[in-house]
């Protein structure tokens, strides 16, 4: 039977840092991952996680799909100085490996971010995405999340502007 889990990493054990490479390559070339526009170096994706990992307002959730890593969200907390934005976390990052879609994956994730904002005390979820992304977007609404911006030139791929939708979610008290 097919399984899905979540969970917040605080290293890489086994084929962690592979799988994660790998389902960012492949979410890379179809379309969107980290801004990155074509998948670069190995190596530097590699960087990029272990530096995620190393970030001390970052924490990094995994989704797990029969046990492969295959989704990622992080939750950027307010740095120290920022105390008129303490209420407020940022969802970041966040993709599910293009293998691994369709399966309830990424609505697991979300459920455990808002989950773990709601225990660290934060009132406020935001993210931005850019408006290609149906997917994320009716992930996004369907859980509560309301567009209150739009950025006209979020990204710049290929030539064209893509818009880009700011969003937040409100976590009460
Ligand atoms: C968006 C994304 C994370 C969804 O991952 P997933 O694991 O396939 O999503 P789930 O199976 O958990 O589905 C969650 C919900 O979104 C909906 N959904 C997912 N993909 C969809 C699509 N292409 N069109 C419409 N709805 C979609 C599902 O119907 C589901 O709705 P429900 O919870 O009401 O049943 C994944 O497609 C992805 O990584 N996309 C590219 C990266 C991206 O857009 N990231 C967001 C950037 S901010």
């Amino acid at each position: 039977m097919n399984s899905t889990h979540v969970e917040w990493l605080s290293d890489f054990e086994d084929d962690d840092l592979d799988d994660i490479c790998a389902a960012t390559e492949q979410a890379i070339k179809v379309g969107i991952g980290f801004d990155w526009i074509d998948p670069p170096p190995r190596d530097r994706i590699e960087a990029y996680w272990r530096g995620a990992l190393l970030v001390p307002e970052r924490d990094l959730l995994v989704g797990r799909y029969n046990g492969t890593l295959a989704g990622t969200a992080q939750m950027v907390r307010p740095a120290p100085n920022n105390e008129a934005g303490a209420h407020n976390v940022t969802l970041n990052s966040f993709f599910v490996a293009p293998w691994a879609r369709g399966h309830g994956l990424a609505r697991k994730m979300l459920d455990e971010f808002e989950k773990h904002a709601r225990e660290l005390g934060f009132r406020q979820i935001s993210l931005d995405v850019r408006e290609t992304q149906e997917g994320a977007i009716a992930l996004y609404e369907n859980a509560g999340f309301v567009r209150w911006g739009v950025k006209p030139n979020y990204a710049l791929v290929e030539g064209t502007f893509i818009r880009g939708f700011f969003y937040t979610k409100d976590l009460g008290a």
